[in-house]
């Protein structure tokens, strides 16, 4: 199945007040997670991988090894990525739904140490990545982080929350300041409707 660019969920100017410009979204999603459509589909044509999901060319194609060679894993994985994480941020649901209040609560002690483990594995991932909130395959809730295009499919977790923090996400509108957008993307950005609607 080829890949095709989703289109946001909301305009290009939604999140401007909300420490995500315009110019971040043209440059992300316009350019970035489009040339991870475009070199994905590429690379996949006339391979064994034209007819599969995008989910089973990550499983498929995830060596744990060398993703730095394996261009095909690569454009799959942050073409799902990026697709998620629109779908995770947004204008609206801001409120906490009360089935996820209690889950973070019960895994994390309280939603401030949630956000405080969160920040700190976006923070601590060297060099492009991103950091997640999963629920592992026993239901328990943890947070991860991973490299370049790494995530949770690769694992067999459910993504409930993932935060891009490749440079490419924050320098226009936080520069070099990684934990400044984390904590904004966690304060302001986050649709928690979205993330509780993932619990399984
Ligand atoms: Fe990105």
């Amino acid at each position: 199945m080829s890949f095709t660019l989703p289109d946001l969920p909301f305009s290009h100017d939604a999140l401007e007040n909300l420490g995500m410009s315009k110019e971040t979204l043209e440059f992300h999603h316009d350019l970035h997670h489009k040339a991870y459509v475009d070199n994905g589909n590429k690379l996949i044509a006339g391979t064994e991988w034209e007819s599969k999901s995008v989910e089973d060319i990550i499983m498929g194609t995830y060596d744990g090894g060398s993703v730095a060679q394996n261009g095909i894993f690569n454009n799959a994985s942050q073409h799902w990525n990026h697709t998620q994480f629109w779908q995770m941020i947004g204008p609206n649901g801001k409120a906490m739904p009360a089935v996820l209040e209690k889950e973070i609560s019960n895994n994390f002690g309280s939603f401030e140490k949630f956000k405080e483990e969160f920040t700190a594995a976006g923070a601590g991932q060297f060099g492009s990545g991103w950091c997640w909130l999963v629920q592992d395959q026993d239901g328990s809730l943890k947070v991860t982080k991973t490299e370049n295009g790494v995530n949770p499919v690769c694992f067999n977790q459910n993504t409930l929350l993932g935060c891009d923090v490749w440079e490419h996400s924050y320098y226009i509108d936080f520069r070099n300041k990684r934990p400044a957008y984390l904590s904004n993307f966690i304060d302001k950005l986050v649709d928690w409707e979205s993330v509780a609607s993932r619990l399984k």
